[in-house]
């Protein structure tokens, strides 16, 4: 017998020993011994209405259609005037009044296990790459709370992505959590594809929100390949899906992070993009009746984005380190889900179009960019070396006009010739092609050789500039 005095199946020895009703009380008394479904009564928009059952909300139900034939399921999301609002995870089509609702009893869970690697899965977790059904080992639920704050590693471990630009000078930490502010084509995925292939992490996680269906297959053949989803796990979620489904997905995604966090893993989790998913909760809230606030957000966008960005992070053991990009269309930095993003995250990497008309890739605006953990990651070498660098584009920025035009004239400020003459190397450095990995001790050595500071040079190269 426990302390607390209940009786364990394992302390029975005899059957006389214990009186078997009272072992079987406590769980007698909880469970619902009467099945009580609820009915569709109303279908308005993306939300069916029901009479019943006895349900909270984020509860999964079943829908089941009138014929018998099959159910949907369908997500508690409210209640308005004692009806539950039901959100489904699938078409409403053949829904209609009279239909039984029977609740789970239990919210939204996805399979995880190892068996998911180099796997390509549905919204929901199921498998859609004809590699078979996936055994799972458990089943994790797809709201969590993130990691106790206190209970929380400090970021202090440089996590490599094999990118130059952003080892050298936005080094990531393990756990930390980092945007990508990209306009549309600009080479998010690129990058993303490359980073998921030369980190050093152990697993990735990569969501993909509301893509459409060919940019799917494009990201997993031409910038992740077979050896970068051997140690993947894809979810995705395209753009025609429901916007549920879509929500739904990137809670999947940071549910299986988190599976392999658990198991003491450092974990890449990777969501392009943020900002559909953001939509996708607008839709969602503005179909239950949500007042849209700021630009055609609901309240509850701005509530749901820090719930999910703040999962990502070191655990007791394990991490995740979380990527997402967000799109800034028109460059617009301050549209509300950036300029919320960005006050959640621990960093922000920022992609220019115009550098990237120059076919400059990848096209980070190194000058906008900033990594807020990277001062205790990395030595002091490579901070003043990224100091250097920053300094010099920042030097450069300033008198590229004149430089472009022909109006500058060498030798009359010594900063801009330290500029000039280094900024081929600095580009040289800044520049990756995708089949090209950089090691981060490779990346350290040759950030330490770049730009030294004017009062550095050789005497003889001083005395020609001056
Ligand atoms: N590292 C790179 N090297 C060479 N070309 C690149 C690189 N990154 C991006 N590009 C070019 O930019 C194009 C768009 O890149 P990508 O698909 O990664 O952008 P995106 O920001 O993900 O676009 P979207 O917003 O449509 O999802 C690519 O087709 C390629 O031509
Ligand atoms: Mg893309």
């Amino acid at each position: 017998m426990s302390e607390a005095g209940e009786v364990r199946a394992e302390d029975i020895t005899s059957p006389d020993e214990v009186n078997l009703f009272q072992l079987f009380s406590v769980d007698l008394l909880q469970t619902p011994l009467v099945k009580v479904n609820g009915r569709v009564v109303q279908v308005v928009g993306l939300v069916a209405e029901s009479q019943g059952p006895d349900v909270r909300v984020g509860d999964l139900c079943h829908i089941c259609f009138r014929d018998g034939s099959h159910e949907l399921a369908a997500e508690v999301v409210g209640f308005r005037e004692n009806r539950v609002l039901l959100m489904p995870l699938g078409a409403l089509q053949e829904v209609g009044p009279g239909c039984d609702v029977i609740s789970t009893n239990h919210p939204l869970e996805v399979g995880v296990g190892d068996a998911l690697l180099g796997r390509v899965l549905d919204g929901l977790g199921n498998p859609i790459d004809d590699k078979g059904p996936i055994v799972a080992s458990d089943f994790y639920p797809l709201y969590a709370l993130p990691p106790h704050p206190l209970k929380r590693k400090m970021v202090d471990t440089p996590l490599s992505v094999g990118v130059r630009v952003i080892d050298g000078m936005l080094t990531l930490g393990k756990g930390q959590r980092i945007g990508i502010f990209a306009g549309s084509g600009v080479g998010k995925s690129t990058l993303l594809g490359m980073m998921a292939r030369y980190t050093t992490a152990d697993v990735n996680v990569i969501s993909l929100v509301g893509e459409r269906g060919r940019e799917v297959r494009e990201f997993m053949e031409r910038d992740l390949g077979p050896e970068g989803l051997a140690r993947s796990v894809l979810v995705i979620a395209t753009s025609d899906q429901p916007a549920m489904i879509r929500l739904k997905s990137a809670m999947t995604a940071t549910a299986i992070a988190e599976y392999f966090r658990d198991q003491g893993k450092d974990v890449l989790l990777m969501m392009d993009t943020v900002t559909r998913v953001a939509r996708a909760q607008r839709e969602i809230g503005l179909a239950i009746g949500e007042p849209p606030a700021t630009r055609g957000y609901t309240p509850s966008v701005f509530e749901m984005l820090p719930r999910l960005l703040e999962r990502a992070g070191a655990g007791e053991k394990g991490s995740i380190t979380g990527i997402y990009t967000v799109l800034v269309d028109g460059d617009d930095m301050n549209e509300p889900v950036a300029d919320n993003v960005r006050g959640i995250l621990d960093g922000h990497v920022v992609l220019s179009r115009r550098i990237a008309a120059r076919n400059f890739y990848p096209a980070v605006s190194v000058l906008d960019s900033v990594s807020r953990v990277m001062p205790v990651l990395v030595s002091q070498e490579h901070r003043d070396a990224a100091g250097r660098v920053r300094d010099l584009l920042a030097t450069y920025a300033e008198s590229e006009d004149l430089i472009n035009i022909g109006a500058y004239k060498p030798g009359s400020n010594v900063r801009v010739d330290w500029a000039i003459e280094n900024m081929e190397s600095v580009r040289a450095f800044l520049s990756q092609r995708v089949e090209d990995p950089t090691s981060f001790e490779e990346t350290d050595r040759r950030l330490l050789a770049l730009a030294p500071m004017p009062d550095q040079r050789p005497a003889e190269a001083a005395a020609k500039a001056s």
